[in-house]
């Protein structure tokens, strides 16, 4: 065994012993409501972002199939060199009207989308200010681009934003960077001030809506529907197909034409990175199609998502509060995060555990995630469960005596 390899295998022996070491379930089956689980059978599923319950969908399936089958595997090239297919440009039409922007440049992941549109504009007269949650595609993003000047401001706070506008030096251009929805708290992102603040200071905008895309607003359109936002100021939104919009996989930039242009033209995985598969562009089209035209979806998940936070502080949870299909309930250790998962899953109900470095040292917490298509009575089986294992680690008295 080489040095190197014997290394890396005491770090997950340390991982195991500290109870750290994430055990990573195998399905069988396709994501939904109840998933199949090699060793533990059917389960709910309470931690996949498939809000909507549109990954496994039958006319979302069927139009990846059709697209397969008459398209082939791939695109087998970056698309400069080889071309983009009719699903890129079906979808991109399909996505920049539900966004409301003039065009939309699809990637093969949101992770790609953030890079591209980070590095694209960053340059020695950028100035980017980055809320201290953001994704780690963002915060890598930022990294890898260089901007000339970079601020993290405190999480979800206009006036720590304001201060750091203030504080930095005199840049052609200002770039401030939310997530929507924020991925590990649930939170949403104070967004009229933020564009508030962005018009004061000329600054464009950048929004990673992955999270509240189908999720928030009335028809799903996200943070920037909730906000009344949509063809609203100097506004970039960026968002994955591989949560509500689909689940499969898949990313994009939504914006000015010029910025889509230039995107096609230089950003980097563009260049240097095949297209997203036909298929998966045309199933994720579909997803958008289902989701205009059956917005009651959004409002299903809505209801749902209220039932869910009512049924688990009914048990005497403390969920963090928010408005998006996120609840995260805070444990403190990673590894309690960690058993507290186990346990649920022994219990027929799958929701992750996070702990460092996904989360800070000390904020551990499980992510319990709603979809539209768990049915009322699967709900409070999984707040059931989660109280069970939440008392039996002591997180909660004797269900007994409560
Ligand atoms: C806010 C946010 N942005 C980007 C991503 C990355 O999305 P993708 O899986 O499409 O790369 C995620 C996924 O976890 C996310 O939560």
């Amino acid at each position: 065994m080489s040095a190197l390899e014997a290394e890396l295998r005491a770090e997950l022996g340390a991982m195991g012993e500290a109870g750290t070491l994430k055990r990573i379930p195998v399905l069988s089956s396709p994501q939904g409501p109840t998933v199949q689980i090699q060793g533990h059978g059917e389960v709910l599923c309470l931690c996949s972002n498939d809000y909507l319950g549109l990954a496994n969908h039958p006319q979302v399936v069927a139009a990846g199939a059709e697209a397969l089958a008459r398209y082939g595997a791939g695109t087998a090239s970056v698309r400069f060199i080889c071309g983009k297919f009719v699903p890129h440009v079906e979808l991109e039409h399909d996505l920049a009207a539900f966004a409301g922007t003039e065009s939309a440049l699809t990637y093969v992941s949101c992770w790609n989308a953030n890079a591209a549109v980070l590095d694209a504009l960053c340059d020695a007269r950028t100035a980017v200010f980055s809320d201290r949650l953001n994704h780690a595609s963002i915060i890598d993003g930022i990294r890898l681009a260089r901007p000339a000047h970079k601020a993290v401001y405190e999480h979800a706070d206009p006036d720590e934003l304001r201060r750091a506008l203030a504080a930095a030096p005199a840049t052609e251009r200002r770039l401030i960077v939310t997530d929507g929805v924020f991925s590990m708290e649930g939170d949403l992102a104070p967004m009229p001030e933020l564009a508030a603040i962005a018009a004061e200071h000329d600054a464009t905008l950048i929004v990673d809506d992955s999270h509240g895309l189908g999720v928030i607003g009335e028809t799903g359109r996200g943070v920037l529907e909730r906000f009344d936002l949509i063809g609203r100021g100097d506004v970039v939104l960026t968002g994955t197909l591989g949560k509500a919009l689909g689940g499969a996989a898949g990313g994009f930039v939504a914006g000015g034409e010029g910025l889509c242009a230039v995107l096609e033209q230089r950003s980097r995985p563009q260049l240097y990175s095949n297209g997203l598969p036909p298929s998966v562009a045309a199933s994720a089209r579909r997803a958008l199609t289902e989701l205009r035209d059956n917005p009651a979806l959004v409002g299903r998940l809505r209801r749902n998502t209220e039932a869910m936070r009512a049924a688990i502080a009914a048990t005497g949870l403390e969920p963090l509060a928010g408005e998006s299909a996120i609840v995260p309930i805070i444990v403190g250790e990673t590894a309690t995060a960690i058993r507290i998962s186990a346990r649920l899953l022994e219990l027929g109900v799958y929701v992750t555990g996070f702990g460092y470095p996904v989360v800070p040292e000390g904020t551990a917490r499980v992510r319990v995630q709603v979809s539209a298509a768990l049915e009322p009575a699967q709900l409070e089986r999984a707040a059931g469960a989660l109280a069970q294992a939440a008392a039996e680690l002591g997180l909660l008295g004797d269900p007994a005596t409560r």
